[in-house]
């Protein structure tokens, strides 16, 4: 399935025809030849293909192009007389802030990010702003040496943090329209119902998903918490009793391991069709502590099937603190949800899951962070 997405690149308008599933960086680097956005881990783990969306970090590499539909990107490229920017680059290759420069496209986006943002940061502010993006030739000194000098010299010159440094948009230069090649991809289209949010230390990520079976089949699978825990990669249910169960969750983002054992309660209304899970865990080596609820509720769907609504809740505490970052999440949301509906549609065909079962922001979700879903239900 295709779909039709405008995006503003650098100052240019792009209309795009693109599959549902391609990602935004696959849009940007195959198809307008903006190879400056790198691709590393491609898993949201790097960084490396970090760029601007309206404004914000994102992760390129796993965020939808369709869920940037009529949004302004800015990618590395895009920077061109744009003064903090050039002061950056300066000040990175003084302070050796980088080596091979593979990760540099998404760390130089952070940093313009955080001058932007921060009036005077500390180290640890400016080092936890950058944990997002890894590197592995620097150590990082380099790199937030950089970023301090480039706020001394904006403050020296008097200049306020975020809207006095954003660029004029370029000038628009022509590039020809495209179409992005079809490719197989899991799942079906995943709906945001509205942006992801902060509540003090909670993110909240709203979400409406159709599958193409009947509502009261997936309310079987959704209302059986080991059943649909299978579908939920790197989650595996240790014990279940009345309305509590045990589990774990397995999670590798790069070089980011960690394994969370946790407990959790759930709840189902079977008459409404919708349900509530909700758990907290730690992570074996005590870096990490994640809690999440979770409601969700499944209705009639278009064409016979079915459209689930969730809005997950989660805070996290210690090593994977950053995905706490509404910017962040995002993207992890939608490319684990489209996942966790691939497994949910074979398991629901009398199929085993098999969609990267090691892997799992959603899993997360699930097990380890408290979510809650509501009964929101939307048109495709
Ligand atoms: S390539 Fe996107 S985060 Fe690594
Ligand atoms: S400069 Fe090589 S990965 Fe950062």
């Amino acid at each position: 399935m295709t779909e039709t997405v405008r995006l503003t690149v650098n100052g240019e308008e792009q209309t795009v025809t693109a599959p549902a599933r391609a990602q935004l960086a696959e849009v940007l680097r195959d198809h307008l030849e903006l190879t400056g956005t790198h691709l590393g881990c491609e898993h949201g783990v790097c960084g490396a293909c970090t760029v601007m969306v309206d404004g914000k970090p994102v992760r390129s590499c796993i965020t939808f192009a369709k869920s940037c539909d009529g949004a302004r990107v800015e990618t590395i490229e895009g920077y061109e007389g744009d003064e903090v920017m050039a002061m950056l680059r300066e000040a990175f290759s003084r302070r050796h802030g980088l080596q091979c420069g593979f990760c540099t496209p998404g760390m130089l986006a952070t940093a313009r990010d955080i001058v932007a943002r921060f009036d005077a940061p500390d180290e640890k502010t400016i080092r936890m702003e950058l944990s997002g993006n890894l590197c592995r030739c620097t150590g990082y000194v380099g790199v937030v040496r950089a970023i301090q000098d480039v706020i001394k010299w904006r403050n020296a010159r008097g200049l306020e943090s975020a809207g006095h440094l954003h660029p004029e948009p370029p000038a628009p230069r022509k590039i020809a329209k495209f179409s992005i090649r079809e490719e197989t991809v899991p799942g079906n289209f995943i709906e945001p119902s509205g942006q992801v949010r902060t509540d003090g230390a909670w993110t909240i990520v709203n979400r409406d998903f159709f599958l193409a079976v009947p509502p009261a089949k997936v309310w079987e699978l959704f209302a059986d918490i080991r059943s649909v825990s299978s579908c939920i990669p790197g989650a595996t249910v240790i014990k279940v009793s009345e309305d509590d169960f045990e589990g774990t969750v397995e999670i590798r983002f790069g070089p980011i391991r960690a394994a969370f054992r946790g407990v959790g309660r759930y709840s189902t209304d079977a008459s409404r069709r919708s349900g509530t899970i909700s758990g907290r865990g730690d992570d074996r080596n005590g870096h990490s502590k994640l809690e999440g609820e979770m409601d969700y509720a499944v209705c009639s769907g278009t064409h016979g099937g079915s459209l689930v609504s969730a809005e997950i809740r989660f805070r996290i505490e210690g090593l994977l603190a950053q995905f706490n970052r509404p910017e962040l999440i995002t993207g992890f949301v939608d490319y684990l949800l489209a996942r966790f509906i691939s497994n949910c549609e074979a398991v629901l065909s009398g199929a085993k899951a098999t969609e990267a079962r090691q892997l799992s922001i959603l899993g997360l979700a699930w097990t380890v962070l408290k979510s809650r879903l509501r009964s929101l239900f939307k048109h495709h």
